[in-house]
């Protein structure tokens, strides 16, 4: 990925990832610039860059049009071109997680449709002007979409239409020769998953319900990010592409996994 350029957004901690991502990008030898939402992640992030000679990071928080253009004219000033997106980005508050589905706000579900699915459409459009042909762009999605998860709710409607909304950038980008996929990943122990109520459970039993009887690992998810950025996947569009140990799969648990 010599002399490619890419923007990665999502990132909060190691575990983040957004950040498995990039560690594939930068040894691929991609030029890498970050966002964070907030101020209050800048130090967390910073400690992962200090020794990654090249990169730089700028808050954005990926609901506001300002931050998302300011961003952009960043991404111009220092990249001039970009070849790469990474959306990793996903929040529903927890009050939405804790009851049942059937008691969703309007607020809840506007905030979790809004930030975790319309932000990969904002993004897109604002990246659009920027990118080269050949370029690609990924966000992360989670089965919830397809199937019912406990206390996921308003989150797997969302990743549902996050999902969608994969199918129809790819189609609007498509025409540029730029790619739009999902990478959808088996539960992994970050900020943003340990929010939902029982992630702890549900990380074990994903784990024994799986055809590899195992859970993912975040290098596993950096490394079908890298390949789905990549022109290793230049006929692959629109598609939601699983790294999940082949959880989905299985109808049930595997013989000798109780
Ligand atoms: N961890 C899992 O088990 C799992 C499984 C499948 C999919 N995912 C998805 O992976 C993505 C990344 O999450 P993660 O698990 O690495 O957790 P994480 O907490 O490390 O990352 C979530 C990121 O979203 C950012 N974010 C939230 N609201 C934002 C906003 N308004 N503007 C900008 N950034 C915002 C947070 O700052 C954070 O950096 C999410 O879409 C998540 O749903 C996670």
């Amino acid at each position: 990925m010599n002399g490619k350029t890419a923007l990665v957004m999502g990132v909060a901690n190691a575990r983040s990832l957004a950040w498995a991502i990039a560690e594939q990008l930068l040894a691929a030898g991609a030029r890498v610039g970050f966002s964070y939402q907030g101020e209050r992640l800048k130090g967390e992030l910073d400690k992962l860059l200090v020794d990654k000679p090249g990169t730089w990071s700028m808050q954005a928080d990926a609901t506001s049009e300002a931050d998302l253009a300011a961003l952009m004219d960043r991404v111009k000033q220092e990249f001039g071109e970009l070849d790469y997106v990474v959306h990793a980005i996903a929040f529903a508050p927890r009050a939405a997680m804790e009851g049942r589905f059937v008691e969703t706000t309007p607020d809840d579900w506007n905030t979790a449709l809004n930030v975790s699915a319309y932000t990969f459409v904002a993004v897109a459009r604002h990246a659009e002007p920027l990118l080269r042909e050949g370029g690609s762009l990924i966000t992360l999605t989670h089965h919830a979409s397809q199937q019912v998860f406990p206390k996921y709710n308003v989150m797997g409607v969302a990743k549902a239409a996050l999902e969608a909304a994969t199918r129809y950038l790819a189609s609007d980008l498509g025409a540029k020769g730029v790619r739009v996929n999902a990478v959808s990943a088996g539960p992994a122990r970050t900020v943003a998953a340990r929010s939902i109520p029982g992630f702890g459970t549900m990380f074990e039993e994903a784990g024994k319900a799986s055809a590899l009887r195992r859970n993912i690992t975040n290098d596993e998810v950096g490394k079908l990010g890298l390949y789905l950025l990549s022109d290793l996947a230049s006929g692959v569009t629109g598609q939601t592409v699983y790294v999940d140990a082949g959880a989905y799969i299985m109808a049930m648990k595997p013989q000798g996994t109780e």
